[in-house]
């Protein structure tokens, strides 16, 4: 038993080493380099890696409820609360284990949401991806054209297995997700305590 835990947890730091090589038939493939973070551009949007000085923008984007709605916590009205989130996520990409992307309007640099790919997993070749959008840029089809440009990034890096995962009821994500080919997977019950209750989510996975 004790041997299978030691064999497993290094298993697991060699997995989250952020620059894992993986020797495959055809030589040697670095999943999702993260040293340089990506910048993607795409017909309408400029998806740059996120800064500490982006929270001022996510601020009142986390701060509307309608957007929150189906979020894991509630609307966030403490600008302090945002700027400690988008620190742990800039830590993250810094430790290779995620990126996140500020979306901006290539037409007049406005800040829209922000994207992302997390929970690398470069042994299992599998990420999870999130977005979140202003509600004033929802219904253009600016997610979904961020979102086919972050799938195909994580495709060409070495990504097999993408996951999502939804509250119930969040038709916009469950149709944004469909449109980009995910399935659903499962559901998991009670998996969220928000508000004083247990929130079902759905699970969402894409093969690449
Ligand atoms: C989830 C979220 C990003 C989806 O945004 P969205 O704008 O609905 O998604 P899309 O980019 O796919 O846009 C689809 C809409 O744009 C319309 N559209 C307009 N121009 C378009 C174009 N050029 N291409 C595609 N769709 C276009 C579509 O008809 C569709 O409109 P409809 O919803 O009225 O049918 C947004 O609702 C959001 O930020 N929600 C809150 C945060 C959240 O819950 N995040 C997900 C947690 S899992």
């Amino acid at each position: 038993m004790k041997r299978a835990l030691y064999h497993r947890a290094r298993l697991n730091a060699i997995a989250s080493a952020s620059h894992l090589m993986i020797n495959g038939a055809a030589g040697a493939v670095m999943i999702l380099d993260l040293t340089r973070l990506p910048i993607l551009e795409t017909e309408r949007l400029r998806l740059e890696p996120l800064l500490a000085s982006d929270a001022d923008q996510l601020f009142p984007i986390m701060g509307d409820p309608e957007v929150m709605a189906y979020w894991d916590v509630a609307e966030i009205d403490d600008p302090d609360i945002v700027a400690e989130i988008v620190g742990s996520q800039v830590r993250g990409m810094q430790a290779g284990r995620s990126v996140y992307w500020a979306m901006r309007r290539l037409a007049d640099d406005a800040f829209l949401g922000s994207c992302d790919l997390s929970d690398v997993d470069r042994w299992h070749r599998r990420a999870e991806v999130g977005f979140m959008l202003g509600r004033e840029a929802w219904g253009q089809g600016y997610a979904l054209e961020a979102m086919q440009t972050v799938v195909a990034f994580a495709g060409a890096n070495g990504i097999r297995k993408l996951v999502a995962r939804t509250h119930l009821g969040n038709r916009r994500s469950e149709a944004l997700l469909t449109k980009l080919g995910f399935a659903e997977e499962g559901l998991l019950r009670g998996h969220v305590l928000r508000d004083g209750e247990r929130r079902d989510c759905r699970l969402y996975g894409l093969l690449l």
